[in-house]
């Protein structure tokens, strides 16, 4: 979209959103592992207005901060209503812009396109337009009232509203695009007679349309609309932003055998082709491949995981899973694990800090941390890396093709060279040459006669 250099947007959040009941301020609140006010920033940034205005209030320098570099950001001190945050914007407002679209925080589902409607909608000839919705439960929300003409001709709170008002279900959605100096008129006269003793920005719209200026309303979806006031509606909407990246996916070719039980989240990206079983998580920072398998039960967070890898009943954080990798049943691969090509980590397995080569495999029940291990090698089931001392964390290196036997202790620092096996139950605290074999454990004694009489028990205990 061009031509909005003339633009500039609002977004109010410096409420503290009482009914959250949290000491977090409302548009910090997630869903899909985004603040409510990350989806509204990225809803107006398509639009590329010429400037944006957080007005912050409640737990500001947290807002500021979850609003990042892009926005400019106005401080309303006491919230004194809708209609004051604007004008506290309009103080720091350069001069150039003439219109200005103004945003909830709380409102999360709103698109893109839809703000653009709203713009061209004003443009063609009103002060002012406004976007609304039919709701079946319309309560909590301000209700549009129209003339015999079909005009919108006031908003109502429901605290003000009549009881004959309040069976009206077309609702106001607080999101609202102005022309500036008409806008700056109405502010000017706003005044705060009302259930609630604060100033609206709704007024400002009753206002135009008792002097007879053009209002517009556009009508959105009822999902669009929808604020967060409390947890019960902040779950209602997590719920709708979850089907919309679901359906997305789908449309881009990953198959979903369970939308309803699968939770990625907002800027994850997943690949043509990959099958994501129910209950899996997807979060952060994290990139799945084309033609993977995941899940179920499985949660994935700032992981990379490549092409044609198969996942299943895992907790990965901060990993890299090669191409073709195979990771569980139960694996715990923590930040710092880098799965090569074909590689796998097997049932019980939980890493840290650690390269696996290509082709090589810890199968079964084994720990593996701060370490690097070459390719086409194999660790045995039971096998642990020492890596702590009580004090400090230490690296093991094991070579490529080494075999390391069953039940394996590798007291690090330690190495096992290329080639290099280990007996099985083998306590390993000294480096092992390439090809060499080390076993370290006592020779096994076998007592004859043990079951058959006395004798041999009571020499066995001398
Ligand atoms: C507002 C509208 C209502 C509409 C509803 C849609 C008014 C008077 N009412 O009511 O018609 O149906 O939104 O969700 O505008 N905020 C500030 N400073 C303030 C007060 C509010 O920044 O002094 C921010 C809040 O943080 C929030 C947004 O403005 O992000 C809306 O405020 P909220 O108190 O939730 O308004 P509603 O009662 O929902
Ligand atoms: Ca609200």
């Amino acid at each position: 979209m061009n031509g909005n250099e003339s633009l500039a947007v609002v977004i109010l959040a410096a409420g503290l959103g009482k009914r959250m009941k949290s000491g977090l301020p409302k548009v910090l609140h997630e869903i899909c592992g985004l603040p409510l006010i990350g989806y509204v920033l990225e809803a107006s940034r398509e639009l590329k207005a010429g400037e944006t205005t957080v007005v912050v209030g409640n737990g500001a320098d947290e807002v500021r901060a979850a609003a990042g570099e892009g926005p400019r950001f106005a401080l309303q001190e006491e919230q004194k209503g809708t209609g004051h945050a604007v004008m506290v914007a309009l103080e720091e407002m350069g001069p150039s812009f003439t219109e200005v679209l103004v945003l909830p925080g709380d409102a999360p589902l709103v698109r893109t396109e839809t703000l653009g409607m709203l713009i061209e909608a004003r443009r063609r000839g009103a002060v002012a337009s406004l976007l609304s919705a039919e709701l079946d439960e319309p309560a909590g929300y301000g209700r549009i009232i129209r003339g015999a003409d079909g005009n919108v001709r006031a908003i109502v709170e429901e605290a003000d509203a009549t009881e004959e008002q309040r069976a009206i279900t077309e609702v106001n959605s607080c999101t609202y695009v102005f022309d500036r100096t008409a806008l700056e008129e109405g502010l000017k006269r706003l005044g705060n007679d009302n259930a609630q003793g604060e100033y609206y920005l709704t007024d400002v719209i009753s206002a135009f349309a008792e002097k007879g200026l053009p209002v517009a309303a556009v009508g959105g979806g009822a999902e669009e609309v929808s604020g967060v006031n409390d947890r019960i509606q902040l779950a209602a909407t997590a719920a709708a932003m979850r089907k919309r990246i679901n359906d997305s996916l789908m449309e881009r070719g990953v198959t979903l055998v369970d939308p309803a039980a699968t939770y990625v989240d907002y800027g994850v990206r997943v690949g043509a082709g990959t099958v994501l079983m129910p209950m899996v998580f997807l979060s952060g920072d994290t990139r799945i491949g084309e033609a993977c398998a995941v899940g179920p039960c499985t949660s994935i967070k700032d992981s990379t995981v490549d092409e044609g890898a198969q996942v299943r009943f895992s907790v990965l954080d901060g990993c890299s899973i090669g191409k073709e990798a195979d990771v569980g049943p139960f694996s715990r691969l923590r930040p710092g694990t880098v799965l090569g090509e074909g590689s796998k980590a097997g049932s019980f397995v939980e890493m840290k800090e650690t390269t696996v080569g290509r082709g090589s495999k810890v199968p079964h029940l084994s720990y593996v941390g701060d370490t690097t291990i070459g390719e086409q090698a194999n660790v045995g089931a039971g096998s642990i890396t020492c890596n702590y001392d009580g004090e400090k964390k230490h690296r093991t290196t094991i070579g490529d093709r080494a075999f390391i036997g069953s039940d394996t202790m590798l007291v690090a620092p330690v190495n096992v060279g290329n080639d290099a096996s280990t007996g099985a139950g083998s306590v390993i605290t000294e480096d092992v040459p390439d090809g060499s074999l080390a076993i370290e454990r006592t020779r096994q004694k076998n007592v004859p006669g043990w079951k058959g009489g006395g004798k041999g028990k009571r020499r066995a205990r001398e």
